[in-house]
């Protein structure tokens, strides 16, 4: 063993980190070694409540049972065939999927940028064969804000610097309006080539920023009347986060295909991620009806790993762990005291400006500049009271705990957040 690992400190293992690694990630300054449920351990054995669930991934909590043992049980059977030959967990995991979202077809894929791109080429590929568009003239229209992936066509149609400064030159196809701007997206509907447009029902990455309750169903009208296709990305707020299945069924709790409920919005294509696996594997999918998803034929798009055994299971496990504990609705029920607990702490101090989400996605605002270290700042000293969450942006703190959190737990952390707000003085 490395005999830097022996002493198992903390600055230890950053300082390889720091070394070895490339520097694209700013994390907190703690090294994590277990978890489980709602919790996660330091190699130093202290304790603390996730409230990231790593990037909403992590929904059903960490490492559980039923999903690392689907894990552990397929991977001592059969790991990868590639798609160049069948296997015996897709073809029932892609039915699984059907039943449950509603959708004809299934393309499985690994990561959410992956995903995001396949659904980008399916879009054009729609337009060009199924929608008259000219070839190579295709447009997405997506919105200002967005984060939807790091591959260099997706960071092309992203306003956020740090994702696009020096990247470029960027992939054109694309045409960026204002988020929650149901006028603006009326307007560039308009345009000729419109293919599709691409949007997050609540956007997670720029700071939890919750639409007008109307805006996914008449966005989705307006996509509809206009013959362009409504492309959700649900990677962040999908597998129950903000307390229904998808974000796009707003208020409903059932389980399984939505078209009954008056809220539900059903996108032309779904795009999946993070907790589709719990966090034990990547996996990811693209779902449609067959009009839109048989536009691909063999050797037009693919994945070495994508649709892999493995994954396939693990997603049946993460998602019959939403059903059998009930994550939607404690996701909703939870939301809500969440936000009425934190407005009270914000009632009584001026740290913190407003609180915002849906269901367990929030963000609370800090009463400081973007370009301040307060909020940061904040985070470490919830960390050292045994709570890790993180800035979005600037002023912005997400939290986002494992849906399968309790009301005791959440209380527990809300009395974190109280005594680390109220003891926080401004550096
Ligand atoms: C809405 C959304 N889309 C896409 C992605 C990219 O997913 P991945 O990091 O798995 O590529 C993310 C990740 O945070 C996301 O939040």
């Amino acid at each position: 063993m490395n005999e830097m690992l022996k002493t198992k400190s903390v600055g230890n293992y950053i300082e390889l980190e720091d070394k070895y690694g490339a520097h694209n990630y700013h994390p907190l300054p703690v090294v994590l070694a277990k978890g489980e449920g709602v919790f996660v351990w330091d190699v130093e054995g202290k304790k603390y409540f996730d409230f990231l669930s790593a990037y909403s991934a992590v929904n059903q909590g960490h490492c559980h049972p039923k999903i690392v043992e689907a894990l552990i049980s397929q991977a001592q059977e059969l790991t990868l065939t590639s798609r160049a030959f069948y296997n015996d967990s897709l073809g029932p995991y892609e039915e699984y999927m059907h039943q449950l979202f509603g959708f004809d077809k299934m393309l499985p894929m690994n990561t959410g940028a992956e995903a995001v791109e396949t659904a980008i080429k399916i879009c054009r590929k729609w337009a060009y064969e199924k929608n008259n568009i000219e070839e190579n003239k295709a447009i997405i229209v997506v919105c200002d804000g967005n984060f939807h992936g790091r591959t260099t066509t997706i960071i092309s149609f992203s306003s956020d610097p740090d994702s696009n400064k020096n990247f470029g030159p960027y992939a054109p196809g694309f045409i960026s309006i204002p988020y929650n701007d149901l006028e603006a997206l009326g307007q560039v509907l308009t345009l000729p080539n419109i293919a599709g447009f691409l949007v997050e029902p609540i956007q997670g990455e720029a700071g939890v920023y919750t639409p007008a309750t109307d805006y996914i169903a008449k966005a989705h009208q307006l996509c509809k009347d206009n013959g362009v296709l409504f492309i959700a990305d649900e990677i962040q707020t999908g597998i129950a986060r903000t307390g229904s299945l998808l974000a796009v069924c707003g208020n409903c709790t059932c389980e399984s295909k939505c078209e009954r409920q008056a809220t539900y919005v059903k996108p032309d294509i779904l795009i999946l991620g993070k907790a589709l696996s719990g966090g034990v594997y990547p996996v990811s999918a693209v779902l449609a009806d067959d009009e839109i998803m048989m536009v691909i034929q063999p050797g037009q798009h693919g994945s070495t790993f994508g649709g892999n055994p493995i994954a396939a299971k693990v997603a049946i496990a993460a998602l019959d762990v939403v059903k059998e504990e009930q994550l939607i609705q404690n996701a909703r029920v939870l939301g809500e005291l969440f936000r009425r607990e934190i407005q009270r702490i914000i009632d009584k101090n001026d740290l913190l400006v407003l609180v915002r989400g849906k269901g367990l996605l929030n963000a609370i605002v800090v009463n400081d500049s973007t370009e301040s270290s307060t909020a940061w700042d904040i985070c470490l000293a919830l960390m050292h009271n045994g709570l890790l969450a993180k800035p979005t942006h600037g002023n912005i703190i997400r939290f986002a705990p494992p849906l399968t959190i309790t009301e005791a737990q959440l209380m527990e952390c809300i009395a974190i957040i109280e005594k680390t707000v109220l003891n926080f003085t401004k550096k």
